[in-house]
């Protein structure tokens, strides 16, 4: 399967298939990506899937410590590191093997590093398959707060293989399946419901199953962000459960929550919202509902206080101008973006989530 995304810095394709990092080889040669090819992932999976990569290139991995605290400046100077010492010039590339976490900043060192130098994306979580390695955003984290140091560097390839997948711990993988199923809340029914009717085939990471989702979500992203690559409006939606989402990690300090499963519960809280002002269904809803509570158990969220969310998303990025604008959908395949969502509709829907009042 090939999708074919367009960018403002040329076209890209997404190549998507069980067994294909075993042949990136030739994937890299013909999508004309430059003959120095510096690979760039983390111990973790390298301690996995080294065997499948050894041999595409002569140079030295670089290989990063394994985590988000690491998604930072001084990691993105060791690749400059390596870079240099190894006297990468404009006719390099770097391949970013790994998650979301690896791929961001492999692909920001890839767009600074002399003014920018292509870079392939190989993504190997189902997040990183579905979402950050489609769309040509990369950055690291500032001990101030996400994300807050980035730039648009479209990738020159992206390799997606599902059957890399099957290393991955069950907790990341359902992590990343919340993602698919928003796809499905905000732009397709059926991806909704395939991923409702194929959860055993899926979690055991059956190679077909996971192509036919893998493959819609890309194409829905592609298209949302080829429409609109700098988020001004279409691709708002594809922050559908992410304003409550955020405000549960940062309350948390990010360490209760999986991105995904923080996502899990945002959507939750936008189908209350929907529901409550009468634009969707309520039959949509409980879909939702049954298909996140059939995933298994979220972390809870008991403890925690209504009013710490609410402070939190007023602080959230998504506001503009003091507008907030929530994703809200309007059935289960259909999304809107509205500016009108107040506090009280908010926090009566974080408190139907079960968090607390008082
Ligand atoms: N650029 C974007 O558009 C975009 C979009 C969404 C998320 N993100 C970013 O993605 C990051 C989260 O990515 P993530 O969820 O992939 O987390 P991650 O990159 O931390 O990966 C999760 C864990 O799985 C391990 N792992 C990766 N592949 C594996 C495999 N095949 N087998 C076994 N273990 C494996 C990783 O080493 C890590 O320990 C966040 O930093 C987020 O900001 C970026
Ligand atoms: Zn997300």
């Amino acid at each position: 399967m090939l999708l074919d995304v367009g960018s403002r810095s040329g076209r890209y394709g997404i190549h998507i298939e069980p067994g294909l990092a075993a042949r990136l080889s030739g994937l890299l040669d013909a999508a004309g990506v430059p003959k120095r090819r510096f690979l760039v992932s983390n111990l973790t999976v390298w301690r996995f899937h080294e065997p499948v990569f050894t041999g595409l290139t002569p140079e030295d991995p670089i290989l990063l410590p394994d985590g988000e605290r690491y998604k930072n400046l001084q990691t993105v100077g060791r690749i400059y590191d390596a870079l240099i010492r190894a006297h990468a010039d404009r006719a390099s590339a770097i391949v970013a093997i790994g998650g979301g976490v690896l791929g961001d900043t492999a692909g920001f060192a890839a767009a600074t590093y002399l003014r920018g130098v292509p870079v392939v994306q190989v993504p190997t979580t189902l997040l990183a398959q579905v979402d950050s390695a489609v769309g040509g955003k990369v950055g690291v984290n500032h001990a101030q707060g996400k994300n807050l140091i980035g730039a648009f560097h479209p990738p020159a390839l992206v390799v997606v293989d599902p059957s890399l997948l099957a290393t991955l711990p069950r907790r990341e993988f359902r992590a990343g399946l919340y993602e698919v199923i928003k796809y499905g809340v905000i732009a397709s029914r059926p991806l909704f419901d395939r991923v409702a009717a194929s959860l055993p085939t899926l979690f055991k990471r059956d190679p077909d199953a996971l192509m036919a989702i893998v493959t819609e979500s890309c194409r829905i992203k592609a298209s949302v962000v080829e429409a609109d690559e700098r988020e001004t409006g279409v691709r708002r939606t594809l922050n559908l459960g992410h304003t409550a989402g955020h405000a549960l990690e940062a309350v948390t300090k990010y360490r209760r929550f999986r991105h995904g499963e923080a996502v899990g519960y945002g959507m939750l809280v936008a189908a209350e919202i929907a529901t409550a002002r009468g634009s969707m269904p309520a039959a949509d809803r409980a879909a939702l509902a049954a298909l996140i509570a059939k995933m298994g158990p979220l972390p809870a969220v008991a403890d925690l206080p209504v009013a710490d969310a609410l402070e939190a998303i007023t602080h959230d990025k998504k506001v503009v101008a003091g507008q907030l604008h929530y994703v809200l959908p309007k059935a289960i395949g259909e999304s809107e973006v509205v500016a009108d969502v107040t506090k009280d509709e908010i926090a009566a829907a974080l408190k139907s989530i079960g968090m607390t009042s008082a």
